[in-house]
């Protein structure tokens, strides 16, 4: 085991544990899905199970389900009445991960929609306290564009995989259009005067951004 294998370990063991069901669903994903490690995981799920604990959003979007393991950590944070709203644009993934949103206990909380989020939000027309984006990096910079004015005053954008396995610190001129839409989002959000942000090492990088 490498020391950052060994801490990450450390952490686990010192951490709120992992319900069974998602531990289920996680073992799922990895089996029948492709790209398993897309799913968030332990502790990252614990992690945005206590953001909203904290925030107490009534209302949650996410952009990117996949197989519900993030979708189902921020539900679990919600207090009664909340929602959460979680797009995805593979209409085949919707057969896997509907039922586990419904087999679970939060599935009067989640509303699933199929669809390309740029065109599914704007339809939802509501506002939210909440947004969680974790689609397609090349677009990160048009979601936020996107959502910004669908998110209330005070309320919380998070973006994952800000740091893209470290292929931020590339030199241009960079090739890979992932890595490019992740450094232009990183680059506008730093600049952007109309929210304040943090970024979190955890993973591959979680931006919080608070909207002013
Ligand atoms: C990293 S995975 C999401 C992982 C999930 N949030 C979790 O942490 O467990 C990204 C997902 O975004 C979906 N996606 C990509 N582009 C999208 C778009 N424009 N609108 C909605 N979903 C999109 C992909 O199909 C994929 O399932």
């Amino acid at each position: 085991m490498t020391e950052t294998e060994r801490i990450d370990d450390y952490i686990l063991n010192h951490i709120d544990k992992e319900s069974d069901y998602l531990h289920r669903l996680y073992r799922a994903t990895h089996l029948h899905l492709l790209y398993g490690r897309m799913a968030s995981g332990h502790l990252q799920g614990r992690l945005l199970k206590m953001f909203v604990t904290m925030i107490r959003p009534k209302t949650i979007l996410e952009l990117g389900t996949y197989s519900g393991y993030s979708g189902l950590c921020l539900a679990e944070g919600l207090e009664e009445g909340g929602m959460l709203h979680t797009v995805e644009v593979n209409d085949e993934q919707e057969d896997f991960t509907l039922p586990w949103f419904q087999g679970s206990p939060y599935a009067d909380r989640i509303k699933m929609h199929i669809g390309d989020a740029m065109e599914v939000v704007p339809r939802l027309g509501l506002k939210f306290d909440m947004v969680f984006i974790d689609a397609d990096k090349r677009c990160y910079k048009d979601y936020y564009d996107m959502v910004f004015p669908y998110v209330n005053p005070g309320g919380y954008i998070l973006a994952d995989n800000t740091l893209w396995d470290g292929h931020v610190l590339e030199t241009p001129p960079v090739r890979d259009p992932q890595t490019r839409g992740i450094m232009e989002f990183n680059d506008f959000v730093a600049q952007d005067e109309r929210v304040e942000k943090v970024i979190l090492p955890l993973r591959d990088g979680l931006t919080i951004i608070r909207v002013k």
